[in-house]
């Protein structure tokens, strides 16, 4: 039997959207546009429907979080500054209870002492950081491997 092709919702919080011009020292000089492009190309390999979203609102990110409920199979976010502070976006995640990856691009654990806490991150079913854009893949590769446990594309 023809196996549903998986959705995984890929969001991106504040700032992100200036990838390329920001502190191109810690987040590299490869643009957003860059990063969608070699998302959609990994999920395009990996035979995954992917929607990849950013927006600066911790209330816009909540809604698409709730609006995934019943739609998407998984979830991966970087929250960005969110992350350090954001008790919504853990309540928006444990409230659809999708199965969610947190990625950074930056190693946060080795910055500093504001960026150690993360509140989605007690929802998280991992957290990859460190590894630039292709955290983002090694999330997808987790949740369709790991998670999904059944290869998740269309076979
Ligand atoms: C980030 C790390 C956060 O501390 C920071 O606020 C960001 C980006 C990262 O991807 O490394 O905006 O989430």
């Amino acid at each position: 039997m023809k196996k549903k092709t998986k959705k995984i919702l890929v969001l991106n919080g504040p700032n992100l959207n200036m990838l390329g011009i920001r502190e191109p020292d810690v987040y590299g000089r490869r643009t957003y546009r860059d990063l969608v492009s070699a998302i959609e190309e990994h999920a395009k390999e990996r035979s995954v429907f992917v929607t990849v979203f950013q927006s600066n609102s911790e209330a816009v990110l909540v809604t698409k979080i709730q609006r995934a409920f019943g739609i998407y199979d998984g979830i991966v976010i970087n929250p960005a500054a969110y992350t350090h502070t954001s008790i919504a976006l853990l309540d928006a995640v444990k409230a659809v209870s999708i199965p969610t990856v947190e990625v950074h691009l930056s190693d946060v654990s080795e910055r500093e002492d504001f960026r150690q806490v993360s509140y989605v991150r007690l929802a998280a079913a991992k957290t990859i950081m460190g590894r630039g854009f292709d955290g983002y893949l090694e999330a997808i590769d987790y949740l369709l491997d790991e998670v999904f446990a059944d290869g998740g594309g269309a076979k």
